[in-house]
């Protein structure tokens, strides 16, 4: 069995389920805006939010989940897939999912609106049901990715991001949305429990290591769905580069802040750029980082029963740091 339908076996029936709910979270009036949907839709990603909140869910109660844990995946999901549409306007990337992004097919307006469409729903699916403790935890996310992404602009434009920073950039676009599904995994089921600020740190914890796995993906040149190699050109500085800034001469620190300055356009510039990341151990750096956050997040889990949730909870750490795409 492939470790993803290992991960899922114990919440299958719950995913099934989902995913009903989710295509029928999207639904308009607006002819158009259903074409675009369906096309979203039917290319769907990895869906990891939703397993995190069905996993913890289940593994804080042992087992039960109810409809708020399926409301809150739904939610997650949805925001998820705004943020992908606005961040391919905001990346001028014309590919998502192995497939055509919307702004690629449609046009940036149309994406920007679709985005919109797809967030307002996602918070009214939880006013709607007054699940208002659980729309604290998304909307908390949803304003830190906002200032993840604006962050990671203002040092793109300086080019003087520290590692202090890089992590803060990215625990807000990505990792506190994943803290937000495992703690709004926990608070679906047990509101006032520990375990919802616990699973909100094992969440933040994995969401990191998730999120250098996916810069790591940018210097590699494996077929992950979505372009590589296009970090430099956006002037996006992580972990790899910044170590290796860090760690080299003044003259070929001179060299490579010009080439993601004045050169980062020129594909050849940029494959030097990224030969000397290599060569100067960048990527092994941020591998033992990445590793770093992995175990952090396993030591959350170890003081949780042996189940079958916690069983794949701790696949899914595996799977964060060995995914193909
Ligand atoms: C992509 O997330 C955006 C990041 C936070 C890096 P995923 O890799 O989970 O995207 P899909 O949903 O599987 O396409
Ligand atoms: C992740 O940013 C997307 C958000 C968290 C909004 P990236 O720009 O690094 O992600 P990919 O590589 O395009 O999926
Ligand atoms: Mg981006
Ligand atoms: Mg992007």
């Amino acid at each position: 069995m492939k470790v993803v339908e290992q991960i899922k076996e114990p919440v299958s029936y719950e995913m099934e389920l989902f995913e009903q709910k989710f295509r029928l979270s999207m639904a308009s009036r607006i002819a158009l805006l259903n074409r675009i949907t369906h096309f979203i839709v039917n290319r769907k990603g990895k869906q990891m939010r939703p397993m995190f909140v069905f996993l913890v869910a289940k593994m804080v109660s042992r087992g039960q989940v109810n409809e708020r844990t399926y409301r809150g995946a739904a939610v997650i999901e949805l925001i998820h897939t705004a943020t992908l549409v606005h961040d391919d306007v905001v990346d001028d990337s014309l590919k998502r999912r192995g497939f055509f992004s919307v702004n690629a097919l449609w046009k940036n307006k149309i994406a920007v609106l679709v985005g919109d469409y797809l967030l307002s729903k996602g918070l009214l699916l939880s006013i709607d049901n007054n699940d208002f403790d659980l729309l604290k935890i998304i909307s908390v996310a949803v304003r830190e990715m906002s200032e993840g992404e604006l962050l990671q602009i203002e040092k793109a434009r300086r080019l003087d991001i520290t590692e202090d920073v890089y992590y803060d950039i990215i625990r807000k676009k990505t990792a506190t949305l994943i803290a937000a599904c495992c703690s709004l995994g926990a608070c679906s089921v047990a509101p006032q429990s520990e375990d919802v600020e616990k699973m909100r740190a094992f969440g933040e914890l994995i969401g990191i290591a998730f999120q250098i796995k996916d810069d790591l993906f940018d210097y590699g040149n494996e077929r992950i769905g979505k372009p590589t190699g296009i970090d430099i050109k956006e002037q996006k500085m992580t972990l790899p580069l910044i170590y290796t800034l860090n760690n080299c001469t003044a003259t070929e620190k001179k060299w490579i802040i010009n080439s993601v300055k004045k050169h980062n356009r020129d594909k050849k510039r940029v494959r030097e750029v990224i030969d000397f990341v290599i060569k100067s151990g960048g990527l092994d750096y941020a591998v033992k980082a990445m590793y770093d956050y992995r175990n952090q997040a396993m030591e959350i889990l170890d003081t949780y029963p042996e189940t079958e949730y916690k069983k794949s909870l701790v696949l899914m750490l595996e799977y964060v740091i060995d995914r193909k795409k």
